[in-house]
């Protein structure tokens, strides 16, 4: 199995990321960020998760605010507390005293990949820190970006867009990296079928997990007419995890942190005529999302 840490801003997707690799890999850790909600609730929420899920993972509590520029959360998608304000599930866990960025520098080694599910500041601050850090691990999978449209703005999607300083410095950082933008999150969409297979298996983590599609498609039926969601972050897990259920293409991508209109868009070279910009991430561009449902919901079969 290979070994992860989650650097994520739980997140009704987020959440569900988790439990899914905590199946399929050795999750080493859980960093939070500021992101979806302040980091004092991501990191909240990232606990009731691991508790849930009964592991023992340790949850390393992030940056407060962005790498640079103002602090944006995500409520309209996931609800005041981040999880739609499902049930809550009572524990007794607690963060480790150590930063997300100390874990991230003293404790990351070639064998792990970070599984980023979230703006990229505590990314960006290790990199800072460590300007090697991104070559001395295994590769970085990221949901985020896009090739086409975004959702925050016209061209940008959330996650980058929250934080596009840190996603420059992470993209240029020299680390091997996958993307699983929103072209690519949108083929994965889970509806009430999906609710169904869910709820029959009934366990704890698929009660949970049951509850937050139901938030999330009871949501975009107010917003689109159609009880229909894209699944994002999942995505970033299953190209580490899963890689076969995708197709890849090999891109130079670039964040713009400085235009009025597109702060925050992934600029990517997917030109047809030649010569194109030195290729630095590998971009997910198709995946098998009948096979990749399957994969998350067998991932709450056990309690
Ligand atoms: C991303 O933004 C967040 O709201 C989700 O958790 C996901 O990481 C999608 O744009
Ligand atoms: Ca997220």
């Amino acid at each position: 199995m290979r070994s992860l840490v989650i650097d994520c801003d739980p997140g009704c997707d987020d959440a569900i990321a988790i439990l899914l690799a905590l199946r399929h890999a050795n999750v080493k850790a859980i960093t939070t960020v500021s992101g979806n909600v302040p980091v004092a609730q991501s990191t909240a929420n990232a606990l009731m998760t691991v508790a849930l899920a009964n592991t023992e993972t340790p949850v390393y509590s992030g940056a407060r605010l962005p790498f640079s520029g103002p602090q944006i959360h995500n409520d309209v998608n996931h609800g005041r507390d981040g999880l739609g304000g499902i049930k809550r599930h009572s524990h007794s866990r607690t963060s480790e005293s150590k930063s997300a960025c100390n874990f991230l520098l003293d404790c990351v080694s070639k064998d792990d990949w970070v599984v980023a599910l979230g703006p990229l500041t505590n990314l960006a601050q290790t990199l800072e820190r460590d300007s090697d850090w991104g070559k001395r691990i295994a590769g970085i999978s990221i949901m985020g970006g896009s090739t086409s449209v975004g959702n925050i703005s016209p061209v940008a999607e959330f996650n980058t867009f929250a934080d596009p300083q840190a996603a420059a410095k992470v993209y240029t950082s020299g680390a091997k990296l996958k993307m699983c933008g929103l072209n690519l999150t949108h083929q994965l969409q889970v509806t009430d079928e999906t609710v169904s297979m869910v709820s029959d298996l009934r366990t704890a983590k698929s009660s949970f997990v049951a509850a937050l599609l139901n938030f999330l498609l009871k949501r975009a039926e107010r917003l689109i007419g159609s009880r229909c969601a894209p699944l994002h972050d999942p995505c970033a897990v299953l190209a580490v995890t899963h890689p076969t259920l995708f197709e890849f293409e090999e891109c130079c991508v670039e964040i713009e942190t400085q235009g009025a209109l597109t702060s925050g868009m992934t600029v990517i070279d997917q030109r047809t005529t030649r010569p194109r910009l030195a290729p630095n991430t590998l971009v997910a561009t198709h995946i098998d999302a009948t096979e990749a449902i399957k994969v998350i919901v067998d991932s709450l079969e056990t309690q």
